[in-house]
């Protein structure tokens, strides 16, 4: 018999707005999951159910009435970075003990490290054109956000542009749709290209992270220094005269600069690349300018001197 409880409005919208606090913010399914039946129904399977479960993922049975110690801190010596890749290769033993039917638990995350930027760096060297590094970073594993993330948000726009924009990383509307920069942040940026005559579709832009992080956290320094190489090899391939980095996180992981975003913003400094140096110019991010809408005024002038500088040259 399944329960049912009465649930005010109020108290609807009070676990609404918990839910929001603790960072969901899409339904990924058409009907909601009742989990309490389900783990209900799991409860009530037979023994025999249970049992094909490999044995190493279930807690070996305790004698009733003894009392375990579990230490309530890590011996003094112990390291976080080898026990995680210990649980890691006996996550891979066990699956490949069960066969490539049973996936581990946690199947597919690595251990961010440097080997994991080494190799970005060397996949993301080999795509000569924009479909190549497309490709390359579908089938790269070395990032978690991968797993969390609905889609891989690459780029978009004109691949011969002059100007290209980077912001930091795709944010709910852009996970659903692939596509970077069509959430609100995106509308106002669209606007304010309008504005300032230059089309959405005449420009390229990109992200330095390809993937959601969950919930819109900032990606980690890890994360970022990641995925650093591929958004590098994209500007290369796409070869722009100028690049606009959209917001702080953009510039700082780009240009190395380490001043905020306000002493930053709106004057040229250098992109250099081993292939050529590029002119380069922070400004707001949208989504900053959502917030603060008086800041406009800046990105504006940021706009006109972008402007003028395509004129020029
Ligand atoms: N913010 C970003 O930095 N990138 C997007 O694509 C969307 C929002």
């Amino acid at each position: 018999m399944t329960e049912t409880h009465e649930i005010d409005s109020a108290q609807l919208e009070a676990y609404l707005e918990f839910l929001v606090a603790a960072g969901f913010d899409c339904c990924l399914d058409d009907a909601p999951v009742d989990r309490f039946t389900v783990s209900a129904e799991v409860a009530r399977q037979p023994a025999s159910v249970a049992s094909a479960m490999p044995s190493d993922f279930r807690e070996p049975e305790q004698p009733r009435g003894r009392t375990v110690s579990v230490p309530n801190r890590p011996p003094e010596d112990f390291d976080a970075h080898k026990a995680a890749q210990t649980i890691l290769q006996r996550q891979k033993q066990i699956s490949d003990q069960a066969g490539s039917s049973v996936a581990p638990i946690g199947s597919g995350a690595v251990v961010p490290d440097a080997q994991a930027v080494s190799s970005a760096r060397e996949m993301a060297s080999k795509a000569g054109s924009l479909d190549e590094l497309r490709a390359i970073l579908a089938d790269f594993h070395g990032c978690n956000l991968r797993l969390t993330a609905k889609n891989l948000v690459f780029g978009d726009g004109n691949p011969n542009a002059r100007v290209m924009f980077v912001g930091e990383a795709p944010g709910r509307d852009e996970d659903l749709q692939g596509v970077p920069f069509v959430g609100r942040s995106g509308q106002l940026l669209n606007r304010m290209l309008a504005a300032a005559g230059m089309e959405r579709s005449s420009v390229y832009i990109a992200n330095v992270v390809p993937w959601r992080p969950p919930g819109n956290r900032a990606p980690t320094p890890q994360e970022t220094e990641i995925c650093r190489p591929f958004i590098q090899q994209q500007i290369e391939l796409v070869n722009p005269d100028f690049v606009v980095f959209l917001g702080a996180a953009s510039a700082k992981t780009l240009s190395g600069a380490s001043e905020g975003i306000r002493r930053l913003r709106g004057r040229w400094i250098s992109y250099a690349s081993p292939v050529r140096e590029r002119r380069a110019m922070a400004t707001f991010h949208p989504a900053y300018l959502l917030r603060s809408p008086l800041e406009k005024r800046y990105s504006w002038r940021d706009l006109l001197a972008l402007r003028e500088a395509l004129a020029d040259k």
